[in-house]
């Protein structure tokens, strides 16, 4: 089978794990060009692609020389969030599909430029959002479309990750996110946990989110976290941070179904994504893997029952989990994220090798990423709602389910 020559564009954290522990164990992958915008990292970049398969890749630390060798079957984003979207509709005019990391928008019309990029040139785009893959969304998700959880009405999502130390490391690191939260307000990363919840509210495919409200608390944790590590960062003594500690957000649906959604990155805390989906027969909450379900004896609707049956959605996988998982390697589940990024990256080589539709498309790329921009737009407003717009050009109302429970 002739092998995928991707491209790599950016080579930090993320883009050199993906290339060192997911493209390069892909038995049809090859990684032909790499591109950091810091030539250390490109000249990283060739040097780890030649070790371990033997190819010396094409390096340059301007992506669109990298856009203009021949030959790419695909190329990897894994840039700065603010440049994702301008490499991505670089990449589709030049009709290279793009496999694109997540990150939020910065603008509206950033957006509707890649989309109406994508659909000029049917390239196809997919947003490698791996949480849609997660074992415990996925169950749920399978839970929802065979109907044991009812009418879904509403669902819940956070990102919870304290990220004091990638934060204020961001002037050593050459991190992104430093200049993002001294400058920015907003949902600055929405889709772990709205990606999932779009899938199973079948959002761009016979709904839609039609609005959001949403609201930013004062910003505190990093400034407490700054004095507590004061040595470690005598750069950033005296700086202030705009991004709000917990920034709450508000969606409604065209289903009339609702979202609510949390950044939370700035306060001393657990990793939690907090996956809710609440219907008319029952729920399901991440945070405890638990299912229930209307007709469960009443004694379970307390406290101490409640303790007792966290962890019992386990009990539903034997049915319900979608084959994608009985099917993972211990390889593959090593290789990242626990094996969602192993299952987001074989889903997008598969498709694109199919001329398939890509499982998570350019809408959905689209209306995850808008959300950003949109709680901007709000929180400066005072909380004031802000449509979220329909990038699909009215097509949801006729776009059939696709869904990623299918995956594999
Ligand atoms: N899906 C996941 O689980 C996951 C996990 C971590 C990061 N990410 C995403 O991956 C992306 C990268 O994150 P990271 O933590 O690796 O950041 P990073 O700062 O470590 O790496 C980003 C790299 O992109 C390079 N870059 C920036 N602009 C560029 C340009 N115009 N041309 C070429 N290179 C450019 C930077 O020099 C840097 O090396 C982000 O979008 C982030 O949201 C996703």
């Amino acid at each position: 089978m002739k092998k995928l020559n991707f491209g790599v564009v950016g080579y930090g954290c993320r883009g050199s794990s993906l290339t060192k522990n997911i493209l390069l164990n892909m038995e049809d992958v090859a990684v032909a060009a790499v591109c950091d915008a810091y030539a250390d990292r490109t000249e990283k970049a060739m040097n780890d692609v030649e070790a371990k398969s033997g190819r010396r890749p094409f390096g340059t630390t301007d992506y669109t020389v990298l856009l203009a060798q021949g030959g790419l079957d695909a190329v990897l984003v894994s840039a700065a969030w603010e440049m994702h979207v301008e490499i991505a509709t670089e990449a589709l005019k030049k009709g290279i599909p793009v496999a694109l990391e997540v990150g939020g928008a910065y603008s509206i019309d950033s957006l509707w430029e890649m989309v109406r990029t994508q659909e000029r040139t049917g390239t196809p785009l997919m947003m490698m959002e791996n949480c849609c893959f997660g074992r415990q969304e996925l169950l749920a998700t399978s839970l929802v479309r065979h109907g044991l959880l009812g009418e879904i009405v509403h669902c819940h999502g956070c990102y919870g990750h304290f990220l004091g130390d990638e934060i204020a490391g961001g002037i050593k690191n050459r991190h992104y996110r430093l200049r993002n939260y001294l400058r920015r307000n907003c949902d600055n990363y929405p889709t772990h946990e709205l990606g999932p919840i779009a899938k199973v509210l079948n959002i761009n495919r016979g709904n839609q989110m039609l609005s959001l409200v949403s609201v930013a608390s004062r910003s505190a944790g990093m400034a407490e976290y700054l004095r507590a590590h004061a040595e470690e960062y005598p750069e950033l003594a005296g700086m202030e941070f705009r991004q709000g500690d917990i920034v709450n957000t508000l969606i409604t649906c065209a289903d009339g179904a609702t979202i609510s959604l949390r950044l939370d990155t700035t306060l001393p805390r657990s990793y939690a994504r907090e996956f809710t989906v609440r219907g008319t027969r029952g729920m399901y909450e991440q945070n405890c893997n638990m299912v229930y379900l209307a007709g469960e004896p009443e004694t379970f609707n307390t406290q101490r029952f409640y303790r007792e049956n966290m962890g019992n959605a386990e009990k539903y996988e034997k049915d319900y989990l979608p084959p994608v998982w009985s099917r993972m390697t211990p390889e593959q589940i090593r290789a990242g994220h626990g094996g969602i990024d192993s299952i987001e990256f074989r889903a997008f080589a598969d498709a694109l090798r199919a001329g398939a539709e890509m499982p998570i498309d350019v809408y959905d790329a689209a209306a995850w990423m808008s959300i950003s921009a949109l709680s901007a737009a709000s929180i400066a407003a005072g909380g004031a709602p802000q449509a979220v717009p329909d990038f699909t050009g009215g097509r949801w109302v006729m776009r059939e389910p696709r869904d990623v429970t299918e995956i594999g």
